[in-house]
C-alpha cells in the first residue's frame, strides 16, 4: 500500500542538505494539507509560522538543543497554539461558517453558544492544552503530505519554548510555540536514514476487544 510505503521511506531526519529547497508548490501542498487538518469543534486554535530566514533560525538553534536540523533544512514549520480562547475566536468561527455554507447567523448561534459554555468549563491549564493538541494533528497531517511528496521532515520537541516565544514576538500574539517540524533533504550521509525502524509489535501495540 503506498501510505505505508510512504511512512517506511520516511524517518525523522537528522541530517538536512543545506542546499535543497523545498519548492513553492510544494509548500502550498502542505500548508493546503494542514488547512484541512481536522481540530475540536473545528476552530483551528492555532498558527503555523514558516521560517526560511536563516539569521532567525540561527537564534532559534540554542534554543532547539543545538539540533543542526534547524539551520540546515529548507524551511521551518513552528505549531503556535493560542494561550487564551476568546470568545471572539468562536464568533468568528460561525462567521466563517455561515458564509461558508450560506447560512444565517440565527441558525449556529446555538452552537456558538454551546461551544463557548463547554470552554468555559475548563481550567485555563485544561484550555491550553487542549489547543496544544491540536497542533500535533496539523503535525500528523504534515509529516504524512510530506512522506508522501518526498520531502523529508523532522518532528522536535527538543527545543525551549520559552525562548521561541521571546524570539518570534508570539508573546505578544498569545501565542506559544507548541512542536517544531524541519523540513527538506535527506543529506546521504546520514546515517539514521539506514536503520531498521524501531516499532512495538502490531499484537502488543493493539488489543481487539
Ligand atoms: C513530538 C515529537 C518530538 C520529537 N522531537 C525530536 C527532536 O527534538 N529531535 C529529533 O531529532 N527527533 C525528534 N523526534 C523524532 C522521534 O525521535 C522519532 O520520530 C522516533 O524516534 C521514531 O523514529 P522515525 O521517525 O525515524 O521512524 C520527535 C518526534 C515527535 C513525534
Amino acid at each position: 500500500m503506498e501510505f505505508i510505503k510512504h511512512h517506511n521511506w520516511r524517518y525523522a531526519t537528522k541530517k538536512f542538505e543545506p542546499s535543497k529547497k523545498v519548492s513553492p508548490e510544494n509548500i502550498a501542498t502542505i500548508k493546503t494539507a494542514v488547512q484541512l487538518s481536522v481540530s475540536s469543534y473545528g476552530l483551528q486554535l492555532y498558527k503555523v509560522l514558516i521560517i526560511e530566514d536563516k539569521k532567525i533560525r540561527e537564534q532559534l538553534l540554542p534554543a532547539s538543543w543545538h539540533q543542526k536540523q534547524i539551520t540546515e533544512a529548507s524551511h521551518l514549520f513552528v505549531f503556535c497554539n493560542y494561550t487564551n480562547v476568546n470568545p471572539k475566536q468562536v464568533d468568528q468561527y460561525i462567521d466563517l461558517t455561515a458564509k461558508t455554507r450560506n447560512l444565517q447567523l440565527d441558525a449556529l448561534s446555538g452552537y456558538g453558544d454551546f461551544m463557548k459554555t463547554k470552554i468555559k468549563e475548563k481550567s485555563a491549564d485544561e484550555l491550553f492544552n487542549w489547543m496544544k493538541n491540536q497542533t500535533y494533528i496539523a503535525l500528523a497531517n504534515l509529516l504524512s503530505i510530506c512522506a508522501e511528496l518526498k520531502i523529508d521532515t523532522c518532528p522536535m520537541e527538543g527545543f525551549e519554548a520559552d525562548k521561541y516565544n521571546e524570539i518570534l514576538g508570539l508573546n505578544k500574539k498569545g501565542l506559544n510555540a507548541s512542536v517544531v517540524t524541519a523540513i527538506g533533504y535527506r543529506d546521504k550521509e546520514d546515517h539514521t536514514q539506514y536503520l531498521a525502524k524501531v516499532r512495538k509489535p502490531l499484537d502488543y501495540l493493539f488489543e481487539t476487544l
